[in-house]
């Protein structure tokens, strides 16, 4: 899996040479930074390619984290220096805390220079309450695709680094946080970073039972089962992270228009967070308007609901260059090109297994429906999850009940 992955971004390297990611100004700097393993020291992102340091920690300028934080714009309050990204020796603090990117008192709470974020269709994790970061180096800017524009077409395509019409692409030195707690109590926390123009990194911390500190995860594609009250917690491991977080995906999964198009309670008053972005002059452009995702869980149609759950937590491998690309449940594909009436290439011809992906009216007799209720090796989505999600399955069975033959027709 590691080669496989470091063979994926050399050729994503070389498909994206020529390509103008119009973010970073400085690409040609970024992956060689000067100097030695600057992780937790200044305060500035340790990396050739980022102008002007990290915002945050002593010097920065984003008022919506400090403020968040109750700290004023900016933050000098000092509660970390640092949450560098690592600059040519890959391997980060062994401790949380050393890494300076999580308020180790309060983790639900932003650090001075983070932006606190919320998406509207979340990646089901097991019932996890989830806290998302992301802190921009100052005077860096965000671009967001737009696959109706001619200059942004290379981005759209699935094999190059891009994303989703709508999608964030962070400039070089994005420092993106999410906090996972059970029960109330923080058990994980996933670090998300863009270090160069093709270089992504992805870390994972484990908390201690009494939540004062956590250790870093190995590189492995195995992961770590933990039993936390009556369900197994399972952490991926470092290499599993590039599983869904794609070159095709854009790296960086969540931050998107469709996504964020909904008011998010800042400290200093709830706004849309669109909004908030553009107050703050973080876009290179004004990005288009667009509809937010259905909320899965809340009161749009219960098809766009579906289709909505369907691209945050099936798409990701489900897509063209996914990882099971047989298959395409990007939202805005239509039904018909989904592939999802075919045979199933997996299960049909297995004792008692579904023969078909999806029978319109019958969930029982549909593959799909069937992976959503596993929880063994067949489960879906494919890591990371545990537990059936409630409100997801049962989309997929009703949206498979109430789907009309002719939308699906068996195809041989
Ligand atoms: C099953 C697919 C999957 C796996 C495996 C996975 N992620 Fe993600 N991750 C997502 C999706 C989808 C989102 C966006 C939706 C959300 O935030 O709920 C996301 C969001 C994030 C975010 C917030 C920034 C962003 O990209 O949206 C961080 C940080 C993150 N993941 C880190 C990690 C790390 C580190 C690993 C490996 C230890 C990992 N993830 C493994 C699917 C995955
Ligand atoms: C991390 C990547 C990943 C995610 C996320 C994921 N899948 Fe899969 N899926 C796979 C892989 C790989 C296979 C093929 C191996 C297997 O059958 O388990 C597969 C197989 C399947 C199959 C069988 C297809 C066939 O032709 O036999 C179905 C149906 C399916 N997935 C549905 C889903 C649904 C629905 C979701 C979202 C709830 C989902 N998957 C999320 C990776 C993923």
């Amino acid at each position: 899996m590691r080669a496989l992955t470091t063979a994926i971004l050399s050729f994503v390297a070389l498909a994206n040479a020529g390509c103008s990611d119009s973010t970073d100004g400085n690409s040609a700097a970024a992956g060689t930074s000067a100097g030695g393993s600057a992780f937790a020291g200044t305060g500035a992102v340790a990396q050739g390619g980022t102008s002007g340091g990290a915002v945050g920690g002593g010097g920065g300028a984003a008022p919506v984290g400090g403020a968040s934080a109750g700290a004023g714009v900016g933050g000098s309050g000092g509660a970390a220096a640092g949450c560098a990204i690592p600059a040519q020796n890959e391997e980060p603090p062994s401790m949380l805390s050393q890494t300076g990117c999580v308020d180790m008192a309060n983790p639900s709470k932003p650090l001075p220079g983070f932006i606190p974020y919320s998406v509207r269709s979340p990646l089901w994790s097991d019932s996890a309450e989830k806290h998302r970061f992301l802190r921009i180096p100052s005077g860096s800017k965000i671009h967001v695709l737009d696959c109706t524009s001619p200059a942004d077409s290379a981005g759209c395509a699935a094999d190059t680094i891009g994303g989703d019409d709508g999608h964030w692409q962070m400039p070089v030195g994005t420092v993106l946080v999410k906090n996972f707690s059970l029960g109330g109590k923080i058990i994980e926390t996933r670090l998300v970073m863009r270090r160069s123009m093709t270089r992504w990194l992805f870390y994972s911390y484990e908390w201690n039972d009494a939540a004062t500190e956590a250790s870093l995860l190995p590189d492995d594609d195995v992961g770590k089962a933990r039993q936390v009250g009556a369900q197994t917690w399972q952490y991926p491991g470092r290499s599993q992270c590039t599983q869904c977080h794609t070159p095709g995906g854009g790296f960086s999964l969540g931050p998107s228009t469709p996504q964020l198009n909904s008011d998010f309670p800042y400290a200093e008053g709830a706004m849309n967070q669109i909004e908030k972005f553009k107050q703050l002059d973080l876009f290179d452009a004004p990005p288009k308007a667009m509809t937010g995702y259905p909320d899965p869980a809340g009161a749009d149609s219960a098809e766009a609901r579906t289709l909505s759950y369907l691209q945050v937590n099936c798409a990701i491998c489900h897509r063209p260059s996914g990882e099971y690309s047989g298959m395409d449940m990007r939202w805005g594909t239509a039904i018909a090109n989904m592939n999802l009436c075919a045979l199933s290439e997996r299960d049909a011809g297995k004792n008692g297994l579904p023969k078909y992906r999806v029978v319109p009216g019958n969930p029982l007799q549909s593959s799909m429906s069937f992976r959503v209720h596993a929880l063994d090796e067949l489960r879906m989505p494919k890591i990371g999850s545990n537990v059936v999600d409630p409100v997801g399955a049962k989309l997929v069975d009703d949206w498979i009940t109430a789907m009309p033959a002719a939308a699906c027709p068996p195809q041989p």
